[in-house]
């Protein structure tokens, strides 16, 4: 028997895949402490609704006295000219007890819901303040379902949880006093079964937070697995891996299923065990309730509103039963926003940053390392080099090498493990990251579009540009004519990360943006991977005329945008294996002049010669 009940009562075993980070258990109070601080600007109307949750237990304590005087004075007695002015009364107190109850209901509906917005609003303007690494490391899914789930639970903490508590201790105490007013031995003998309540919620409510925490863990892998799979539909049609995917969903959709059953049978355990306590109390009481009414020490009607005071009793007792098993479940949902609003920014500004408006340009590497946090090897090692103002640098390598991670320093996403990155002789350490950033461009490989309209994707560049400039930066950027082309124009929406457009047009419009922007400072990532021939050579015309004039770092392997580059750096494994020219490197280099042969075979040839006749030179 033991065995079965203990089965029923154990948390929803198999973990969950480590989808989701695990957050470290808080305890209620510090959940409270930590935010009833951001509650302050409802505690005015927190007091209010305190207000009207004292008198709404008089009210109902009223109308059950009202309930005794019906009895005693009009039944009993078959007087009916005692009937009209208690008929008055409970129409007076009905109406009353429903108008405080909306005023009731809607303030604390506002509180609630205000205190939600401005959290949510809070722990979303937190993640943008974090550094790129903490995207790196964690799941979308699971940053999203806190975000949108597990805010509410501390409006529950700390709102909604307040309220309950304290309307529920008040109803206990008003109820309680009238007990004791109406008979006293009765009301002692009706007391000592409360504390049995508290005994049994105790034992369930450690397991149910358990149960609870688990739940919200599950919901959140669900989210995980449906983001990463819905993003990537292209990529699962295209190798057939649906089934595959849907199998991965459906497990942790189970997962979820046998950890809800788990929380559920805890607290359907638990909801008959008190009621099993309320009937017994009840019972007993009533035969006391008998004895007393033969010895004459109560009423008829006072034994009937005592016993309707005491069904009154044992709700809000139960209800504090239920809100602390909900507290318990929203402590462990709170503890998911806690652990995100504890994530420090890894890259940040110093305390007195050095001043800087528009830079000259000038970057200059000096044996600068850099591993990624929570690893242990060196993707960049001892990378010395200065990038001229207005001259382009390009960086080529193999796959892996760690071209993208410099750029990722230099934009100071990360900061360096060891050496300096200075910019006009300042280091970027010094410089609030945003300054610096005000300076920097970006076109990368993958092209990122906003959900918006073309004219917003390219003013992101620099959004208090005027129309001409708009109109100027897409001209520039051989935008102007297939964006005219389009039914809305400059107003035409992008969809999700720019899926209604074309690779080339997307990059065209990024181009736009970098323009606009008119940054001293240039990085360009693969800006022509992903492209075919004609498109990569489409937008070298206007790449190009974004270069001028710019401190510029781009990596290509397509080797035709770097030609001309002032300064070639070839990047072995993380290291600087070769500095100089495009014809220094090509004479002396073996790899080089391999990857500029790879992608100048005979039958590309044509196109790169007419490329760098035409356009590069
Ligand atoms: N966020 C990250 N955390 C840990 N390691 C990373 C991270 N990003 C990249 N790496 C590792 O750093 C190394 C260099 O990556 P990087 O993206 O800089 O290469 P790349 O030269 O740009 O390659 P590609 O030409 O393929 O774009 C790789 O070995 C990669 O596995
Ligand atoms: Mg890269």
């Amino acid at each position: 028997m033991w065995e079965v009940v203990r089965s029923l009562l154990r948390p929803a075993s198999g973990d969950v895949g480590g989808l989701v980070e695990a957050a470290p258990a808080a305890r209620l109070r510090e959940v409270f402490r930590r935010f009833w601080p951001d509650a302050r600007p409802f505690w005015r109307w927190l007091w209010l609704s305190l207000a009207l949750i004292i008198v709404t237990p008089a009210v109902d304590a009223a109308a059950i006295l009202l309930f005794r005087a019906l009895v005693d004075d009009v039944l009993t007695p078959r007087n009916f000219a005692a009937f009209p002015p208690v008929v008055a009364a409970f129409v007076g107190i009905t109406v009353l007890v429903g108008m405080l109850g909306f005023i009731g209901q809607y303030l604390g509906a506002w509180i609630g819901e205000n205190f939600l917005h401005r959290m949510r609003t809070r722990v979303f303007a937190h993640l943008h303040t974090l550094s790129v690494s903490f995207f790196d490391r964690r799941r979308l899914g699971d940053t999203l379902s806190r975000l949108t789930g597990d805010v509410g639970a501390i409006e529950t903490v700390v709102l909604s949880g307040v309220i309950g508590v304290f309307a529920n201790l008040l109803k206990i105490m008003v109820f309680a006093g009238v007990l004791f007013y109406l008979d006293w031995r009765l009301a002692l003998a009706s007391l000592i079964a409360v504390p049995m309540f508290w005994a049994a919620a105790r034992v369930f409510a450690r397991r149910i937070k358990v149960a609870s925490r688990d739940v919200r863990q599950r919901a959140g892998s669900i989210t995980v697995v449906a983001e990463e799979s819905l993003g990537n539909t292209t990529l699962i049609q295209a190798y057939g891996r649906e089934q595959a995917e849907v199998d991965r969903f459906a497990a942790q959709s189970l997962g979820s299923v046998h950890a809800e059953l788990a929380a559920t049978r805890l607290g359907a355990m638990f909801s008959p065990l008190v009621d099993l306590l309320q009937v017994i109390g009840v019972l007993t009481i009533l035969g006391l309730g008998i004895w007393e009414l033969t010895a004459g020490h109560i009423t008829l009607g006072g034994l009937l509103a005592f016993l309707v005071f005491l069904s009154q009793l044992y709700s809000p007792v139960q209800g504090l039963g239920q809100l602390s098993t909900s507290l318990f479940g929203a402590a462990a949902a709170a503890e998911r926003i806690i652990e995100l609003l504890d994530q420090r920014p890894t890259v940040t500004a110093p305390p007195h940053p050095t001043p800087l408006d528009r830079v000259r340009g000038c970057l200059r590497l000096e044996r600068v390392s850099f591993a990624y946090p929570d690893t242990t090897t060196e993707v960049l090692n001892q990378i010395s080099f200065t990038a001229e103002p207005g001259q382009t640098t390009a960086i080529v390598g193999a796959s892996g090498a760690g071209k993208t991670t410099l750029l990722k320093l230099l934009l100071r996403f990360y900061d360096p493990t060891a050496g300096h990155i200075n910019l006009d002789r300042i280091d970027l350490r010094d410089l609030d990251p945003e300054a610096l950033r005000a300076n920097i461009a970006i076109v990368l490989q993958e092209t990122l579009l906003l959900d918006g309209t073309i004219a917003e994707n390219i003013l992101a560049g620099r959004p208090e540009a005027s129309e001409d400039q708009l109109i100027a930066a897409a001209v520039a950027a051989d935008a102007h004519d297939f964006i005219s082309a389009l039914p809305d124009g400059y107003d035409t929406r992008v969809g999700q990360r720019g899926r209604l457009l074309s690779g080339g047009q997307r990059q065209r419009i990024a181009i736009a943006r970098a323009m606009i922007r008119n940054a001293p400072i240039l990085l360009l990532d693969e800006p022509t991977t992903g492209l075919d021939a004609e498109a990569s050579q489409r937008i070298l015309t206007p790449l190009r005329r974004l270069i001028t004039g710019r401190t510029t770092i781009v990596i290509s392997h397509n080797l035709l945008t770097v030609t001309d580059a002032d300064q070639i750096i070839y990047l072995g494994n993380g290291r600087i294996t070769d500095t100089g020219t495009h014809a220094q490197l090509l004479a002396s280099n073996n790899q080089y002049a391999h990857l500029y042969h790879l992608h100048h075979s005979p039958t590309l040839a044509g196109t790169a010669t007419s490329v760098r006749n035409g356009v590069l030179t």
